[in-house]
Formats: structure tokens, sequence, C-alpha cells
């Protein structure tokens, strides 16, 4: 009974540091999501990168000062919803939870998207000097 009670415990600490742990959107996790093409369970064998080749004009759809985005099929309200706007139109998927983890994930390499393009511009002003 106690061992039970010792490996319920346990399981319970690791499921809350683990959930603690993913809780934040990671970059190279959303990497790998944007080339499945089995994402949102999708068998079409598109995946993000098939139209937007390392995130090639995403650049600016990290948007905190947007109000909208155009996706696949028209204008969304939010990068999620652009996302999954994608997701259904582009893949043929099933939109995926915008609160998930692999929500937070892409959001994270399309954010992350933004910072590179703004140190490769820094760079081309240097060589151009
Ligand atoms: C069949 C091609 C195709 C696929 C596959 C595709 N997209 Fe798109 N995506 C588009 C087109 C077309 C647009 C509209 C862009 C435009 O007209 O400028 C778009 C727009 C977007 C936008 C909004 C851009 C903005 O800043 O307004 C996001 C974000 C995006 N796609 C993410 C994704 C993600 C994530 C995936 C994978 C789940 C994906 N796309 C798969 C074609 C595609």
């Amino acid at each position: 009974m106690k061992l039970l009670k010792i490996i319920l415990l346990s399981a319970i600490v690791i499921s809350l540091l683990s959930s603690s742990v993913f809780a934040a959107g990671d970059a190279g996790r959303g990497k790998i999501l944007f080339n499945d093409p089995k994402l949102g369970g999708s068998s079409f064998g598109m995946n993000c990168n098939t139209c937007h080749p390392g995130g090639k004009g995403l650049e600016k759809s990290d948007g905190y000062d947007r109000k909208n985005w155009r996706s696949c099929s028209g204008e969304m309200k939010s990068l999620e919803d652009a996302i999954n706007n994608c997701i259904v139109i582009a893949n043929k998927g099933q939109a995926i939870d915008p609160g998930s983890q692999k929500m937070k994930d892409l959001v994270a390499y399309i954010k992350s998207l933004d910072k590179k393009s703004k140190k490769n511009a820094a760079k081309k002003k240097k060589t151009n000097k």
C-alpha cells in the first residue's frame, strides 16, 4: 500500500514537472512539426515547409502588432487561426487545439523566424559597408 502511494505521488510530481518544463513553446520542436506531413492527422503528404520553405514569407507573422493574417483561405484574426487554417485547407488535416503544446511550439518556431531575419539583415548591413 505504501509503495503504491509512493509510486502514485512520484508519478504526479513527474507529470507536474514535465508539464511546467513543456509549458513554453519550443522553436526546435515547432520546426519538426513544421516539416511533419502528419501534422493534424493528415495523410495528404503536404507539410508547412512545402509552401513555406524554411519558413520563408512568415518572418513577419509573429505579429504582436498584427490585427489580421492572410492565411490559406482568407483573413484570420490570430496567428493560431492562421496556422490552423493552413493545416485544414492546405495540409488537409484537422485543426489542433490553439492552447496545445504543438500550437505553442509552432508559434515559437514562427516567432524565431523574425529574429533570424533581423540578424541576417544586420549581417547584410555590415558586409555591405
Ligand atoms: C499549399 C500551400 C500551403 C501549405 C502546405 C501551408 N501554407 Fe501557410 N499559407 C499559404 C498561403 C498561400 C498563405 C497566404 C499568404 C499570402 O497570400 O501572402 C499562407 C499563409 C500562412 C500564414 C499567415 C501569414 C501572414 O503573416 O499573414 C501562416 C502563419 C501560415 N501560412 C502558416 C502555415 C503553417 C504553420 C503551415 C503548416 C501547418 C502552412 N502554413 C502550410 C500556403 C500554404
